[in-house]
């Protein structure tokens, strides 16, 4: 799970792929480094930490060339230190390489290229690329077709950057990809590889997305895309839609801050025209009638995301659901049939275990859809139809826009399977779908204030429980992995009637528990009763409600009052609470907001 770059053209290389590699920075941070090629031979600078520690060490006057590819790393193989960092040089140092994803034999590759001679400084499973490079065009093979020869014998995934000279065409930059993202932003002039868009808006919006077995040629002659049998692949040069003030931070201190609070636009693009009076227009390739089982499958908050979906669509379109983690359902063999229709959901289209899920169920004949924001990302591509969230990039790694605009996806999503379905439409459902973005406004415009004051009260607490109760529930897990990820405090949500059989004996004074409350629900005066249970222990109720009423006030230490909309939808807007506090407390505590400890935005390893 690293970050790509390269580029060739007129301009000098290194500062405009070091500002490039900056914008993908959330993909991983702990170490960097960056190739310039030049008619001396290849310039090579590495760092442990953050790109920006790499830069302050660069001169820029002293690295000329106009080639160049760099590479921000999270650690896979082998320690994050100088060593690991790419870019890898063959022993020749007239190949480098920066390498995205992981070589599942390189262990065995790399006693081979020992016991031949080669010189293997690093400990990760990237650097035997450049040797199994070197020594094909030892051969007198072209640089294209030693990374050809070299990929046929890797096993696992890469998105790849190959640095060097070819004896018959000069000097030029070899990408690949297989399982890991890479896309080539065609210029005037100029070619700009990244792993995503971001780092390429800046120079150009046309842009080329990669296959899986594509290698492309980039050169001074323009870019030149094969499989890697060989086979020519025509350009598709596509253009990017998203703006450049959508990726970047505007006055916000921080893109999680900046995230949440566009969250109105964002759900409002995500219904974009797909609200028609009761029937959503989404253009969905799904046999309802041949769909006697759902199954939805995904990681992280985009799993709480999928057990909303569950109630959702079996409450709406009655259509039994099963909400799987993707890393679970992909190794236990799952029983799937052509009947099945597998729902893969993911921010970034390319976390790993989804994908693999997703083409378990292919292997096995299910239809497939997805619920992905990136598009062009590898889950959006090979999934049989979609719904596209629409939120615009999540850069700050905890996510926040996706999880609402996916519970959005998934509602529109039911009440489409509902109408397929032949049962009576829900206009009702349909019209306060389309207020729910005012509704976000409204709280999210007054809330900091609040909000900031019950952080400040707890921010130093060891311990937290969210509880919430049917549709619910999802939202105190994720109010609980918001607060784990950015602020490092140990956080639990449960279903709140699971409390008595064994949370509860964690309730003391010092532990805040937080109550996702709203009256809308049909479960709220058992809800109250659970509030009196922690109560009784001494525990601090923070309670997120729809309306003020005597009770839920005389149980409560803090109360967050919601706007009121229908049960089914309020995890939309009782999350945002939940993601503010979150937010504050990291804040108060000074954290790394946008980019947590030991995380990274998409995770593109198993
Ligand atoms: O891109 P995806 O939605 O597939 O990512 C899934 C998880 O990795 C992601 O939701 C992760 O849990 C977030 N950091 C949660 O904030």
């Amino acid at each position: 799970m690293c970050g790509i770059v390269g580029y060739v053209g007129e301009k000098q290389a290194a500062p405009l792929i070091i500002e490039a590699l900056k914008k993908l920075e959330y993909r991983g941070y702990d170490s960097s480094g960056i190739s310039v090629l030049n008619s001396e031979g290849i310039f090579t600078a590495k760092k442990k930490g953050r790109i920006q520690e790499l830069e302050s060490m660069l001169d820029y006057s002293k690295i000329e060339g106009t080639l160049g590819i760099a590479h921000t790393r999270w650690a896979t193989h082998g320690i994050p230190d100088e060593i690991n960092a790419h870019p890898h040089l063959d022993c020749s140092g007239k190949i480098a390489i920066v390498h995205n994803g992981i070589i599942e034999n390189y262990a065995s590759l790399k006693e081979v290229l020992i016991s031949e001679g080669h010189r293997i400084v690093s400990q990760t499973d990237s650097e035997i690329i450049a040797h199994l490079i070197e020594k094909f065009q030892k051969q007198g093979n072209p640089l294209e077709h030693s990374v050809k020869k070299a990929l046929s014998l890797v096993e696992g995934t890469f998105g790849l950057a190959v640095l060097g000279t070819d004896k018959f065409g000069g000097p030029r930059i070899i990408a690949a990809k297989k399982g890991a993202s890479l896309i080539i932003g065609i210029g005037n002039n100029e070619i700009i590889l990244a792993s995503d868009a971001t780092a390429i808006i800046n120079h150009t919006r046309k842009v080329i997305y990669l296959n899986d077995d594509e290698v492309a040629v980039l050169s001074k002659d323009g870019c030149f895309i094969t499989k890697i049998n060989g086979e020519r692949v025509k350009n598709q040069i596509q253009e990017i839609k998203w703006s450049l003030e959508e990726i970047e931070k505007k006055n916000f201190k921080h893109f999680m801050l900046k995230e949440i609070m566009e969250q109105p636009e964002a759900v409002q693009n995500a219904l974009r025209g797909r609200i028609n009076g009761a029937v959503p227009k989404l253009s969905l390739k799904i046999d309802v009638n041949k769909t006697k089982r759902i199954i939805l499958t995904a990681c992280g908050t985009s799993w709480h995301s999928a057990l909303i979906g569950k109630y959702l669509i079996e409450k709406i379109a009655q259509i039994p659901v099963e909400a799987d983690y993707a890393s679970e359902f992909r190794y236990r063999d799952p029983l799937i049939s052509e009947t099945d229709l597998v729902m893969a959901i993911s921010q970034s289209g390319e976390t790993a275990d989804t994908l693999a899920a997703l083409r378990q169920a292919k292997s096995k004949n299910a239809q497939t859809a997805g619920i992905v924001n990136v598009v062009g990302s590898t889950i959006a591509r090979e999934v049989d139809s979609g719904i596209f969230l629409h939120a615009g990039p999540e850069i700050g790694v905890a996510s926040t826009k996706a999880f609402t605009t996916q519970v959005v996806a998934l509602a529109l999503f039911a009440l489409f399977l509902r109408h397929e379905k032949g049962i009576k439409d829900s206009p009702e459902l349909m019209r306060e779908l389309s207020m729910i973005p005012s509704k976000i406004k409204e709280f999210l415009t007054s809330a900091e204030g609040q909000i900031g004051g019950i952080a400040k009260e707890f921010y130093s607490s060891k311990n937290f429980l969210y509880l919430g109760r049917g549709v619910n529930f999802p939202v105190a897990l994720e109010g609980a992995l918001k607060l784990k990820e950015i602020s490092y405090i140990h956080a639990e949500g449960y279903p709140a009637a699971e409390m008595k059989h064994g949370p509860i004996a964690l309730v003391d004074d010092e532990m805040p528990v937080v109550f996702v409350a709203t009256q809308s629900a049909s479960t709220f005066d058992k809800i109250t009763s659970n509030m009196q249970e922690i109560k009784a222990r001494g525990g601090r109720i923070i309670t997120i409600t729809d309306e003020e009423n005597s009770s839920i006030k005389s149980l409560s230490n803090f109360l967050v009052l919601v706007p009121k909309t229908i049960e089914e939808l309020s995890p939309i807007i009782n999350v945002l609470p939940l993601q503010l506090l979150a937010y504050k407390i990291a804040d108060l505590k000074g954290l790394s907001i946008d980019k947590p400890r030991n995380l990274a935005k998409s995770v593109t390893v198993e």
